[in-house]
């Protein structure tokens, strides 16, 4: 069996320690917020929300939630957007995605203050991090990095694959690991030979949104498995992009799904946040 990355112990050391931040700032009269805002309500948005709102409390963060209607238009949420921007209660903006179809999603992003920008979706922040100069970590592709980290397995010089694409997590996940000088491979759905490709991974991520899609045969002996797959299956039960059961015995290191790496997104968020009060500070 695998050793099991456990993203829970991993977030709860990096929340306690936003956490005696957030109480030092306080003594100096600076309290922390969160806008969260969510337009309509699609069931699994409402639940990262909820999450991201808990994980608020538990460090000390004050969050402010705007839950708006379906029928919200891309103007109105703009002005939200330029509202909060100018709000000094607020030091950090999260706008859940994906927004209705009709909302043009990278003209919201564009419009938060890349200062308040917590999830580092705004092009400025997008670019930093390409550059490597960069205070707001993408939260899902940091709280790998921290996973990664706990195992004690370094990056530098190792095959690191990485499935999937997004700008929310394939592509920046891909330069946090370059920047840690692994040798990156993204790939995507039209990648030929996916299977030998991953199977010399000796780090692999997978962020496909497939359930089961790695399978035991796609992963070298003793390689670190990363499941950012949030899916749910036939039974409506959670799962992973990753055949977990099939790949616990030939993996080195895995995480499972749910305790993995969603926590870790969150734990990231609450640090971002914190870097954003500590930078408007300033
Ligand atoms: N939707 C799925 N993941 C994320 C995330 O990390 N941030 C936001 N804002 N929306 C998401």
């Amino acid at each position: 069996m695998a050793n099991l990355i456990d993203g829970k112990a991993v977030s709860a050391a990096v929340k306690a320690q936003v956490k005696a931040e957030c109480e030092a700032l306080k003594s100096e009269g600076v309290t922390v917020g969160l806008a969260v805002v969510i337009v309509g309500d699609n069931p699994a948005s409402r639940v990262y929300v909820n999450n991201k709102k808990k994980a608020c409390a538990e460090v000390g963060f004050e969050s402010y939630e705007y839950a708006l209607p379906e029928e919200t238009t891309q103007q109105e949420l703009l002005e939200l957007v330029n509202r909060l921007n100018g709000d000094s209660k607020v030091n950090g903006i999260l706008v859940q995605l994906p927004l209705p179809r009709h909302i043009d999603e990278n003209a919201v992003i564009n419009a938060i203050s890349p200062v308040k920008d917590v999830d580092a979706f705004h092009p400025r922040n997008v670019g930093h991090i390409m550059i490597g100069d960069y205070s707001f970590l993408p939260c899902t592709p940091a709280g790998v990095m921290e996973l990664i980290a706990s195992t004690g397995v370094e990056v530098e010089g190792k095959n690191c694959v990485v499935i999937g694409r997004s700008n929310i997590v394939g592509k920046p996940m891909a330069m946090l690991l370059l920047h840690k000088n692994g040798t990156v491979t993204i790939t995507h759905s039209r990648t030929k030979n996916l299977k030998e490709i991953c199977a010399v991974a000796d780090i692999l991520v997978a962020a496909v949104g497939k359930a089961g899609f790695v399978t035991e045969d796609m992963i070298k002996p003793g390689a670190v498995v990363i499941d950012v797959g949030m899916n749910r299956n036939a039974e409506g039960k959670l799962c992973g992009d990753v055949d977990f059961e099939g790949c616990k015995e030939k993996a080195g290191y895995i995480t499972p799904v749910p305790g993995g790496v969603g926590p870790m997104t969150i734990a990231m968020l609450m640090r971002n946040t914190l870097t954003a009060a500590k930078l408007q500070r300033k």
